[in-house]
């Protein structure tokens, strides 16, 4: 968990690297749905073009749908990037634990100040071909506008937009923000500073999962 562009895709991409993970994002999937233009896809684009949350019952349906599908084939374990980011959806999930029979080990939440993250936004740049980030001052590609990993091109999403980043961040603030404290309450949550350098921030993240 973690505000937009705190660094969770980041991170679980490291994570994929060196512990053969599969990360499961959720904005991934609803881009990947919006390009397939399917039913997720149709609803979905206007709810993340202007910055706000997709409905709870939408997204779990999608979320549901995709593990029922997949989880035989992740067997390193896996990491949900980006969900749950409502308490409701964390139910859903708790119930889903129970009827698929994994565990989820922790819920890590990258903890950043608000004027770090627009900085982080209005420079990070998305592979058109594989969803690999960068950024053209903390992480910049080797040549300008290509994808270091696949040589696609590189772009700058939608909702990167000066209005729709102010709303996700009020978004995440209103509907999210409760959740850190559902997770806190149950004394599941584990905060990481994630103001920090990328590298750092993937040791801190080692240290709160060393004992899984
Ligand atoms: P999603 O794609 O998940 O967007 P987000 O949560 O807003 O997060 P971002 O992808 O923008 O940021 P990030 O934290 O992954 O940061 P990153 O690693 O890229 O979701 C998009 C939309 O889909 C949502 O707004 C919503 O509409 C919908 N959606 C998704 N899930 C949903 C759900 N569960 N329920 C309902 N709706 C849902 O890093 C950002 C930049 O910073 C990069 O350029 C990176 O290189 C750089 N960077 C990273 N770490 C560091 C560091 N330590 N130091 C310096 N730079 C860094």
């Amino acid at each position: 968990m973690g505000p937009p562009g705190a660094g969770k895709g980041t991170q679980a991409k490291k994570l994929v690297e060196k512990y053969g993970l599969v990360q499961i994002s959720t904005g991934d999937l609803f881009r990947a749905a919006i390009k397939e233009q399917n039913k997720f896809g149709v609803i979905a684009n206007y709810f993340i073009k202007y910055g706000y949350l997709v409905p709870d019952d939408f997204t779990n349906e999608m979320v549901y749908d995709y593990l029922k599908e997949h989880l035989s084939e992740f067997k390193n374990g896996f990491i949900l990037d980006g969900f749950p980011r409502t308490v409701v959806q964390a139910r859903e999930l708790e119930s889903w634990e129970r009827e698929f029979g994994f565990k989820i080990d922790a819920n890590v939440n990258l903890d950043i100040p608000e004027e770090e993250l627009i900085g982080r936004l209005s420079g990070r740049r998305t592979c058109r071909e594989c969803g690999n980030t960068f950024h053209i001052m903390y992480k910049p590609p080797k040549v300008e506008g290509v994808c270091d990993v696949c040589g696609g091109e590189l772009y700058q999403r939608s909702d990167e937009s000066e209005e729709a980043v102010k709303v996700r961040l009020a978004t995440y603030e209103k509907q999210t923000r409760p959740l850190i404290d559902y997770y806190a309450m149950k004394g599941s949550l584990k905060n990481v500073d994630g103001n920090q350098s990328m590298e750092d921030v993937f040791k801190a993240i080692e240290d709160v999962l060393e004992d899984k």
